[in-house]
């Protein structure tokens, strides 16, 4: 088996995939709420993405990502034998979980991927998990028989009602905790909008919540400042001092702000990428 090479595929829907990547010096040290940062050719630009998992004995990581930009794009053209440039991890701190007996974790969209690996990292770990996950519409909807399998219980939610309940995740926890369930920690995975409501839910019922950030990231390792947020009004790296960092501290419009930043750049990356041949036109 060759360095990084994709070992399996699957299509979870028309916009996610799931792939396998062989790179056993990161499984083995991989845990979960950690990430890594790929190129997919020389060329590239380094992404992050969560572990959706990871096996130590077959020297395997699992990586769940949406087809939202030019780099996300060319994976999806990567097939079974082909490899990435080069991948660098595990980076980030693992999910805290010491002195937890039972969470929510609220998953939206694409966010239901990097929730994955937390809800069922903290079950394997022990603590009763409650897992809402949210979605647009039945088409969008993953994971749910991992979901099932690997938490205590499942709250699938649709906003148009296509699939399971008719409902934001928002209300649903709203509803779970009036419900009289006793968290000891509420944890949002999903966009920063969501989040923001999530976590000031909890801080209204005196909840402890603690949110994944995906700010924009280059090096990684703490170096070039671009995934700076404000945490408690302190300057906090995301790839360093996170992903995961305390609800209730973080500047949400500040990071919404940011994460539009280069909304023109994107598109622009985007029209690059050949819809009939599937390659890339660099920039000089
Ligand atoms: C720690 C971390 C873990 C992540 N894990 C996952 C994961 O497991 N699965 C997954 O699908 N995505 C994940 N992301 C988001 C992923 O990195 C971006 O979707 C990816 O960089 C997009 O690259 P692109 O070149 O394909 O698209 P771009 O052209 O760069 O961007 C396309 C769209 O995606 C948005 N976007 C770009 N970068 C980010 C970002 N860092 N966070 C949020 N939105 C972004 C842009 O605003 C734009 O709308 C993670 C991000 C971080 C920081
Ligand atoms: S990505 Fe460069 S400091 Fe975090």
């Amino acid at each position: 088996m060759k360095r990084f090479e994709v070992v399996s595929k699957r299509k979870l829907n028309e916009n996610m995939t799931w792939l396998v990547i062989y790179a056993p010096l990161v499984a083995r040290k991989a845990r979960p709420g950690q990430f890594i940062i790929l190129r997919t050719d020389e060329y590239g630009e380094r992404i992050p993405l969560t572990m959706a998992g990871h096996d130590e004995e077959k020297g395997t990581i699992d990586l769940i990502y949406a087809a939202v930009g030019r780099t996300t794009m060319l994976m999806d053209q990567l097939e079974v034998g082909d490899c990435f440039a080069d991948i660098v991890g595990p980076l980030g701190k693992p999910t805290h979980m010491e002195g937890l007996k039972k969470v929510c974790v609220v998953g939206g969209g694409t966010g239901n991927a990097l929730a994955y690996p937390l809800a069922t990292g903290m079950h394997a770990a022990g603590i009763e998990v409650d897992m809402i996950a949210g979605f647009k519409n039945k088409d969008l909807v993953i994971l749910e028989e991992e979901f099932r399998a690997g938490t205590d219980n499942l709250y699938m939610v649709t906003d148009d009602g296509s699939y399971g309940e008719k409902a934001f995740t928002t209300d649903k926890l709203k509803e779970l905790i009036a419900a009289g369930n006793q968290y000891d920690e509420i944890i949002a995975v999903g966009p920063p909008i969501m989040m923001k409501f999530v976590c000031q839910i909890a801080a209204e019922n005196n909840i402890p919540s603690v949110a994944s950030l995906t700010a924009y990231m280059i090096d990684g390792t703490g170096m070039c400042g671009g995934c700076r947020c404000n945490i408690g009004g302190e300057d906090k790296f995301v790839c360093v001092d996170g992903p995961e960092f305390d609800g209730a501290l973080v500047d949400w419009d500040e990071l919404i702000q940011r994460n539009t930043f280069y909304a023109t750049e994107e598109a622009d990356e985007r029209a690059h990428v050949c819809r009939l041949t599937g390659g890339v036109r660099y920039h000089d």
